[in-house]
């Protein structure tokens, strides 16, 4: 029986630099890896695309639909994969239990197969670090993108952790991305908010709007969000041990 799984995703604008094509953000990987190494709760890794996959998805035109260009499916998997050693090989190096997968092996039409629970839970019992990270999984008419946000939530719905964390490279929603003093500390489900996401410039496949509409999804399942820094260390860290940090996201 595992109890208290955190899940943490990492944003692709904090593992890579997002506007250099294929380019990680070595500094950003191995902060984050040192704090995972020190981190004495069952954890469950989840990394987006940044300038890896984001960046061949654009440049083969695909978004929301269903792909059947194998030149696609294969560059963008290839550098996901690419993305991911990286990221393990960083992890490794600090001690980090990694057990990586591609979300292919876990969907079976939009749903992740019901023996994963099993899976996922004797590797945490094990004292492994599961990870896995948005890419193109096989759907009906061809491969689509699945984005990690939407992984998260369909794990959340399995695992039922004490609580998630999206680590993207702001503090957490601001009402006014241009003003720092209007960081939202708290969002409710059925509250109305005023944010204005026009001027976020990051924004390249749905971005802080999608994550937003992704963590409300997980809120109602009663699970509590949190929305952070994950550039920002002692932030993330305590984001992670349950602390009131950047945006928090509740169902009550
Ligand atoms: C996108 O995953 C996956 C691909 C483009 C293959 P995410 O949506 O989780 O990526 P980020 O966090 O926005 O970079």
């Amino acid at each position: 029986m595992v109890n208290n799984i955190i899940i943490l995703k990492l944003g692709g604008s904090v593992i890579t630099a997002k506007s250099k094509p294929q380019t990680l953000n070595v500094r950003a990987i191995k902060n984050i890896a040192k704090i995972i190494s020190e981190f004495d709760k069952p954890i469950i890794v989840v990394h987006g695309a940044g300038s890896f996959g984001h960046y061949f998805a654009k440049r083969f035109r695909i978004s929301n639909k269903q792909t059947t260009s194998t030149k696609a499916i294969i560059q963008i998997r290839e550098s996901m994969i690419k993305l991911n050693s990286s990221i393990i090989e960083i992890f490794n190096k600090y001690k980090i239990n990694t057990l990586s997968f591609s979300p292919i092996s876990m969907y079976n039409k939009k749903n992740i197969l019901l023996h994963w629970e099993d899976y996922l839970k004797k590797m945490l019992n094990m004292d492994m670090v599961p990870i896995t990270y948005g890419d193109m999984i096989l759907g009906s008419k061809g491969f689509y993108i699945i984005s990690g946000d939407v992984i998260v939530k369909d794990l959340t719905r399995m695992l039922n952790p004490r609580n998630v964390v999206f680590a993207s490279d702001i503090d957490g929603i601001y009402s006014d991305i241009n003003d720092k003093s209007t960081l939202i500390k708290k969002v409710q489900l059925n509250k109305r908010y005023s944010i204005n996401f026009n001027t976020q410039k990051f924004d390249v496949t749905g971005g802080i709007q999608t994550k937003l509409k992704q963590a409300l999804d997980i809120a109602q399942l009663g699970t509590n969000v949190q929305i952070t820094n994950g550039l920002r260390p002692r932030m993330l860290m305590k984001a992670l041990n349950g602390e009131h940090i950047g945006t928090l996201i509740t169902g009550d």
